[in-house]
């Protein structure tokens, strides 16, 4: 029952640094599964999708060890294939990759579909004919998916993607890595969470190559061996402070980031009259009170992310004139303008287009994070708002942000942590003591 409460009104000013990117780090948590030996994973985002997948690989038999507070230490070494905690595997999206990597392992597995963010229909049918190429037969029953691989093991095949998908490209990936032969995944997605897996599985040995480009080659080896990475900064985490420091009129120093994968998001600010200064890992963003409207259509990678959208709807709340936003990956994923017109803002939706009359100002509202990115999103509005905001359902947010309320605090932001109805009785209970 906890929930963010914002008193807004306050650019946001100073330095923040990015962690881990959240895609990326739970890829590589299923994919220890597949080495033999200690994987050393550095910049591990601490969130709860990372810490679910942590708890679900210890229980098949994984020896988890938290070195600090951003490197875990993964031996697989011992697992054996047995059921795994299915409750967890249902509350989050990554755990499809389970299937590829159990593959990999004991060619055999056993998942539940996924969870994760709602945004109309979610198929995993480009990942399970990923899997059938390579050798599985896949049934889909009671809400389980069981994939065995029919003579034992997997073998190498040419997958034609019929959709670009980031998870069906990082799961053959997956299965593929110990299979016999080589495999080939055309029309792969080629956002940066999938080179770095690929980068993550290649320091460990395996050949993964053209990671980044429509065709990936993966040449099956015999083992993996352990080894040291560090997953990149995330994306989506950076635009976010990006959008948060521009709609607040702010000027953020924006830590810790690869400038090649902000290219869309910086552009698109830049579209608004925000002011982006790149530099060589880091980014400063300064904010222009009299902002432009802006046309966004989200695509995949390198295309402006669909994880940014709901955040640049909220910046375009506060733009002179109209904006359009078209959504190109889901069918439903502006939910949370229902939550925006609560705090004052002008927003439309007809299918996959959403259409903003630029106000002059956001009012503070009771409002629901009604999903990961939205709920970023609801921040930022409560941010730029006038009065109090108060977020609700915030567990999505902490599925993806690494300690979202003390970063924003560090910056300036007047928002804490409470819960209801404890709240009443302690109004100003502490951030750091939660
Ligand atoms: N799709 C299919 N069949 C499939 C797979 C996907 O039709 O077998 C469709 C989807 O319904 C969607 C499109 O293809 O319309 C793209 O989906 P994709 O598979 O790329 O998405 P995903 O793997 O389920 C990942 C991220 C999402 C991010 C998308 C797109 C993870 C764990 N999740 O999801 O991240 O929105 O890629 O970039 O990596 C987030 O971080 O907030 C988040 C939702």
């Amino acid at each position: 029952m906890e929930r963010y409460i914002i008193n807004g009104g306050l650019p946001l000013k100073g330095e923040v640094e990015i962690s881990g990117a959240k895609n990326a780090a739970v890829a590589m948590i299923p994919a220890a599964l597949l080495v033999d030996g200690v994987c050393r994973i550095e910049n591990m985002p601490h969130i709860s999708d990372t810490d679910m997948l942590l708890t679900i690989i210890s229980e098949l038999g994984a020896k988890v060890r938290l070195v600090n507070h951003s490197t875990v230490e993964i031996d697989c070494t011992q697992v054996s294939f047995h059921d795994a905690p299915f409750d967890l595997m249902r509350k989050i999206r990554a755990s499809y990759y389970l299937i590829g990597a159990m593959l990999g392992r004991f060619g055999v597995s056993k998942t539940t579909m996924p969870g994760g963010c709602n945004f109309g229909e979610r198929p995993i049918d480009q990942h399970i004919k990923g899997m059938e190429a390579l050798g599985a037969e896949v049934t889909v029953e009671h809400g389980f998916v069981y994939a065995v691989a029919t003579d034992g093991h997997l073998h190498g095949s040419k997958v034609y993607l019929d959709k670009v998908s980031v998870g069906a490209t990082m799961n053959i990936i997956l299965a593929s890595v110990l299979a016999s032969g080589r495999t080939i995944i055309e029309n792969a997605a080629k956002e940066p969470h999938i080179v770095d897996l690929a980068n993550f599985l290649n320091a460990m040995g395996a050949d993964v190559r053209g990671a980044g480009t429509d065709t990936i080659k993966v040449y099956g080896v015999e083992k993996l061996h352990g080894g040291t990475y560090a997953v990149i900064p995330d994306q989506i985490e950076a635009g976010t402070y990006m959008v948060a420091a521009a709609a607040t009129g702010g000027e953020v120093l924006i830590k810790n980031i690869i400038p090649k994968h902000l290219e869309c998001i910086s552009d698109k600010l830049r579209e608004t009259g925000t002011i982006v200064q790149m530099y060589e890992d880091s980014v400063l963003v300064r904010g222009n009170d009299n902002l432009r409207r802006i046309s966004v259509k989200t695509m995949p990678y390198p295309g402006f992310p669909t994880d940014m959208q709901p955040q640049m709807a909220t910046l375009l709340c506060l733009a002179n004139g109209t904006s359009v936003i078209t959504e190109g990956i889901y069918d439903n994923r502006f939910k949370y303008a229902h939550e925006l017109r609560k705090m004052g803002a002008n927003i439309r939706v007809d299918g996959r287009v959403c259409i903003i009359e630029g106000c002059q100002r956001l009012t503070g509202a009771q409002v629901m994070a009604c999903d990961l990115r939205a709920g970023a999103a609801m921040v930022i509005a409560g941010l730029c708002a006038e009065g109090q905001t108060q977020v609700e359902d915030i567990h999505y947010i902490e599925r993806g942000y690494e300690e979202f309320v003390s970063k924003l605090r560090n910056l300036g932001a007047d928002i804490r942590i409470a819960d209801y109805p404890e709240d009443m009785c302690f109004p100003e209970r502490n951030v750091a003591a939660v």
